[in-house]
């Protein structure tokens, strides 16, 4: 893994070319994105994605170690960033240290992801000053949905201060980049343009630093629902549907398995080597 970026890396690409990342949870597709991103994100939207949870909140340490260690296997030439799961960071900066801590270790992540602005940024300082480099990810934080009412967009009219000082606290308290989720476009290019940090977008803004999204949501295999923000570049889930019908159409005609695929009684004889 010595030739993808580290932390550092990522937070002065600021202003040059953009950061390309997506989520992984599986060895199979983290290897297909490896050579394309710049990071992997070990999202805790695996719950929902992987799990069948109605919400990220119900992910444990345990749930984000085991899909960790099966992306780092895929990995060579990105980055990998893994989120801190709900109630494993918001207590105490202590707390939020022996679990980033142990995230890392455990799966090799070269950094990890929290949720909050100017709320976290004692724990991003506390975090970053001793070692643990850290994403920060504002505008709509899933964790915080019973709180927040829904799947809002966040920093309209009057909130959008609110998402600006986000901003700026996640950048001075030491986050090497910070996540936009569902911010509107002009607030995301007011942030991207005033922090020193890259600005990644999800429902954001085209002038990011970079764009994130869910892999299994743009190649087209979680279909539960489809944020606005999503662009499917696949439909991979109704193809594996129809092949899924097809095998069972075949089993019930006993037309599969067909001659190529079963084994003689006798082992074919071995003619002479070439
Ligand atoms: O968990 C996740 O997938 C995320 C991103 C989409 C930013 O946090
Ligand atoms: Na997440």
């Amino acid at each position: 893994r010595k030739t993808a970026p580290n932390a550092e890396d990522i937070r002065t690409r600021k202003g040059s070319t953009p950061l390309v990342s997506l989520t992984a949870y599986t060895t199979p597709m983290a290897r297909l994105m490896d050579d394309h991103c710049d990071f992997v994100l070990v999202g805790d939207s695996v719950g929902m994605v992987l799990h069948g949870l109605e919400s990220t909140l119900g992910v444990t340490m345990e749930m984000m170690i085991l899909h960790g260690q099966a992306v780092a296997r895929g990995l060579n030439s990105a980055m990998m960033v893994i989120d801190m799961p709900f109630a494993s960071y918001e207590h105490d900066p202590t707390h939020a240290f022996k679990n980033a801590a142990r995230l890392m270790a455990e799966t090799g992540a070269g950094a990890v992801k929290l949720e909050g602005g100017v709320e976290m940024a004692e724990t991003i300082r506390f975090l970053v000053k001793r070692g643990i480099p850290v994403m920060a990810h504002i505008g709509l934080t899933p964790q915080s949905i019973n709180t927040l009412g829904g799947y809002k967009v966040q920093g309209r009219d009057e909130q959008a201060k609110a998402v600006l000082a986000d901003a700026h606290a996640v950048a001075e308290a030491g986050a090497f980049s910070v996540v936009l989720e569902k911010v509107p476009q002009g607030l995301a290019d007011q942030i991207t343009a005033e922090v020193a940090i890259p600005t990644i977008g999800i429902g954001a803004s085209a002038g990011c630093d970079g764009q994130i999204l869910v892999v299994d949501d743009m190649v087209g295999f979680f279909t539960a629902f489809k944020p606005k923000f999503v662009k499917r570049y696949a439909e991979l889930g109704p193809q594996a549907e129809a092949a899924i019908a097809e095998y069972a159409a075949d089993v019930r005609a006993r037309t599969f398995p067909a001659d190529e695929h079963v084994f003689a009684d006798q082992a074919p004889s071995k003619g002479p080597k070439a």
